[in-house]
């Protein structure tokens, strides 16, 4: 493990779930950090407790990654101590409804596609110039499995992040011959504000998603992340992609059902020679969402 001491660190997204706990972890390798996100006062928060906890020096940048002028602007006006970013971490992204294509809202269409892939790319071009003439610096995109495997109504979301895949390989290639590292995460579930983003506030569609099912945690990308910056300089781990256990592909996911009956009630025996009965039971049952569950219907054989 290299020691990032002291390095400056840019994190879009910085405000919530996996970009919050990037900060931490980042703070706690001693490294100073550009905080943005459009809700300054969520940053505010944050790096009051990085303060505290690690006396750590933050730079708050209230930043709509969408706006690309504005993007300029306040990343060319950063004080000349705070210029020479070591590690941009692009994590501002969004997913916006779960429609299908053919009545997909357009709105939610341009969120995703001007945040995830725009907002990215601006905030890269105008970072990565200053790494390459110092000869110095590491991109970290967070990608998805999404970006891997397409699934049912998530088409515009995954289409963002499969051109996440596709720019992160591309500028690695592009930067070939300088010791500029480009690498990409790409976990699966994690339980953040993302799903809430995505049903545009309704809290209670969002806890279904991670009901039944133990997703991975932002640290846990946190994690990651600082692994992959925290490689030597001639080691590039240019691909994370990770999943909860419990979770094997974007649509197999694995959901601990917890069957709830009622009963015990008692059928009159059909034949005369199996008594049959339906079992109350409580239990945690294994499932997927693809299977869902099955009431065990258990035969008791009792002599007549
Ligand atoms: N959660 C998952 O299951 C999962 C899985 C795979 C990949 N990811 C990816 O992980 C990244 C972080 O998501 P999360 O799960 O941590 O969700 P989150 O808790 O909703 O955080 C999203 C962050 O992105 C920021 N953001 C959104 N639009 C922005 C904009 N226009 N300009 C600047 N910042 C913007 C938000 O800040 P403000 O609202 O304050 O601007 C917030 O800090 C996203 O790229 C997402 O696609 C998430």
């Amino acid at each position: 493990m290299v020691s990032i001491q002291d390095q400056i660190v840019l994190i879009t997204g910085a405000s919530s779930g996996i970009g919050s706990a990037c900060a931490q972890s980042f703070a706690q390798a001693g490294t100073q950090l550009i905080l943005a996100a459009r809700r300054l006062d969520r940053l505010e928060e944050l790096a009051a407790e990085l303060k505290q906890q690690f006396n750590t020096q933050s730079y708050l940048l209230a930043l709509d990654v969408c706006d690309r002028s504005h993007v300029k602007t306040s990343l060319d006006a950063l004080p000349a101590a705070w210029k020479q970013i070591d590690i941009l971490i692009n994590n501002a992204g969004l997913s916006r409804g779960l429609d299908k294509l053919q009545e997909g809202n357009i709105q939610d269409w341009e969120e995703m596609i001007d945040t995830n892939i725009k907002g990215l790319l601006y905030v890269t071009r105008e970072i990565v110039p200053g790494m390459v003439s110092r000869g110095n610096g590491q991109v970290i995109n967070m990608g998805s499995i999404a970006g891997h495997q397409t699934y049912p109504g998530g088409n515009v979301y995954c289409a963002t992040k499969a051109a996440v895949r596709a720019l992160s390989e591309g500028l690695k290639m592009d930067l070939l011959g300088t010791p500029v590292r480009v690498c990409s995460v790409d976990p699966g579930m994690v339980e953040t504000a993302f799903s809430q983003v995505r049903f545009h506030g309704d809290a209670a569609r969002a806890a279904q998603v991670y009901q039944g099912v133990t997703p991975l945690s932002p640290e846990d990308i946190a994690d990651i992340v600082l692994f992959c910056a925290t490689r030597p300089p001639h080691v590039n781990i240019s691909d994370v992609v990770v999943f909860p256990t419990d979770q094997a592909s974007a649509t197999l996911v694995h959901v601990e059902v917890r069957v709830g009956v009622i009963f015990p009630f008692h059928q009159e025996p059909q034949s005369s020679s199996v008594n049959q009965k339906i079992l109350g039971f409580e239990s945690l049952g294994r499932a997927s969402h693809t299977l869902m569950t099955q009431l065990s219907i258990l035969q008791d054989a009792e002599p007549n």
